[in-house]
């Protein structure tokens, strides 16, 4: 192939995956173990998928020929920051919003982050049965950041009712669903109400400054520079799509592996000591966000495939997650596993900003439910689970446990 538009395979390309075998979310490790050896699959032209370790590594680390600049439109009108942004700018952005939530931050909402997980284990605890991922995963990461941003538990379904308009925009209005004119519309609107709602929030602060989050982005300095108003709009719109549905589906799908995995369910409730790795070793295994996306500037040889200018690439976390070169015995689930080096949280410049407070909201959600409800399976009749397209996540896991 000579065209500069096209990707030339090289010899290490040995198997042509269809496009809708790259779709089965139910079940995906088993493909990515095929996968894997391709180092670069190519299911249609104009599109790659890094597949190894060192595939996966390669893009995201050359940021320079691999873009996150290029225009992805989910009812923005500026670009998310710091997602959609390259470096040197994106520097900026990531040294101002790195140490908000480091470690040391999250330590200080530990104990908030408990309360928001019991507040809503409380709600159906004595029922003995509960809709996990409507009753607990969508709600709860929502919870976290009202807290964050200091707002009150009262603004939790306006939350929702944003975040629903610029992921689920169908649920806002049925047409959305195959109707991409109707889609735009539903996130053009809500982009609108997000950039006004969170601008009325930002003069609030401003003018009686608080501890929370979002007067933190108003007052915080980088190289003697504050962020302009358009800015910090730019972050928050970020946040709701990257800060919330990443931690809902994490949940539900730990939850269905814990549910069908007696075993290692009853190691975290014998050894809570054990959920801090067991998370990264489901972070691993599941990897709900099981791929993300740039755009290449230029021809650029990747293991062996170059890929060519304008192609987009879509490095696949979920195979490099379960590469045999990166880890040994990538095929079984161990909570105990060390050197778990996975790439859940992606990596390169735009590695996750939030993998900290993550990771604090998925393990204080394990502790705070096994102490509680230590024994729990699939409900009878709902044993045939669903996973939508999309991120990698569980549609209404029914869980029950002894009343
Ligand atoms: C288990 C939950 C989560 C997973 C699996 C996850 C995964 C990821 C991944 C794979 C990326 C890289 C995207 C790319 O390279 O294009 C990313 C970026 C990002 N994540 Fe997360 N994330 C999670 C939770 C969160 C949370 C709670 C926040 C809230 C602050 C957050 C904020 C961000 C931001 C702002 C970025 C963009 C970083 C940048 O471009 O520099 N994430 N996340």
């Amino acid at each position: 192939m000579s065209e500069n538009t096209d990707i030339e395979a090289t010899e290490t390309y040995r198997r042509q995956f269809e496009l809708s075998e790259l779709t089965d979310y139910a079940n995906p490790q088993p493909r990515y173990r095929e996968m894997v050896p391709e180092q670069v699959v190519l299911p249609m032209e104009g599109f790659a998928m890094p597949a190894s370790r060192e595939a996966v590594n390669t893009v995201l680390r050359h940021h320079e020929v691999f873009t996150s600049d290029f225009g992805f439109d989910l009812g923005n009108i500026r670009p998310m920051i710091p997602l959609s942004v390259d470096p040197p700018r994106h520097s900026r952005y990531r040294k101002l919003l790195d140490p908000l939530f480091a470690p040391r931050q999250m330590d200080k909402v530990e104990g908030d982050i408990a309360e928001r997980a019991n507040h809503f284990i409380d709600t159906f605890i004595d029922r003995g049965e509960c809709n996990f991922t409507d009753e607990y995963a969508e709600l709860f990461p929502s919870a976290i950041f009202l807290g964050l941003m200091g707002l009150p538990w009262a603004e939790l379904d306006t939350f929702l009712r944003l975040r629903d308009g610029i992921l689920r925009p169908q649920t806002v209005d049925p047409d959305a669903l195959l109707d991409p004119e109707a889609r735009m519309r539903v996130t053009r609107a809500t982009g609108a109400e997000l950039y006004e709602y969170f601008g009325d929030i930002l003069d609030q602060r401003r003018a009686h400054p608080t501890d929370d989050i979002l007067t933190h982005f108003i007052t915080a300095e980088v190289d003697g520079e504050k962020l302009s108003t358009e800015e910090i709009l730019d972050i928050c719109f970020l946040f709701l799509i990257a800060g919330l549905d990443t931690v809902s589906d994490s949940l539900t799908c730990m939850y269905a592996f814990l549910a069908t995995h007696p075993d290692h369910r009853r190691q975290i409730v014998e050894n809570p000591a054990i959920i801090t790795t067991a998370v990264e070793e489901m972070l691993r295994w599941e990897t709900p966000v099981t791929g993300v996306i740039r755009m290449a500037k230029e021809d650029f040889e990747v293991c062996g495939v170059t890929i060519a200018a304008g192609t987009m690439v879509s490095p696949s976390l979920g195979a490099a997650n379960v590469d045999p070169a990166q880890f040994d015995n990538p095929f079984e689930v161990r909570f105990d596993r060390e050197d778990n080096a996975h790439i859940a949280f992606g990596g390169g410049v735009h590695r996750c900003l939030g993998s900290h407070l993550a990771r604090r909201e998925l393990r204080v959600t394990l502790r705070e439910w096994h102490r509680r409800i230590p024994d729990y399976a699939l409900k009878p009749g709902h044993e045939d689970l669903v996973y939508p397209p999309g991120l990698r996540s569980v549609k209404d896991l029914t869980l029950v446990w002894p009343g």
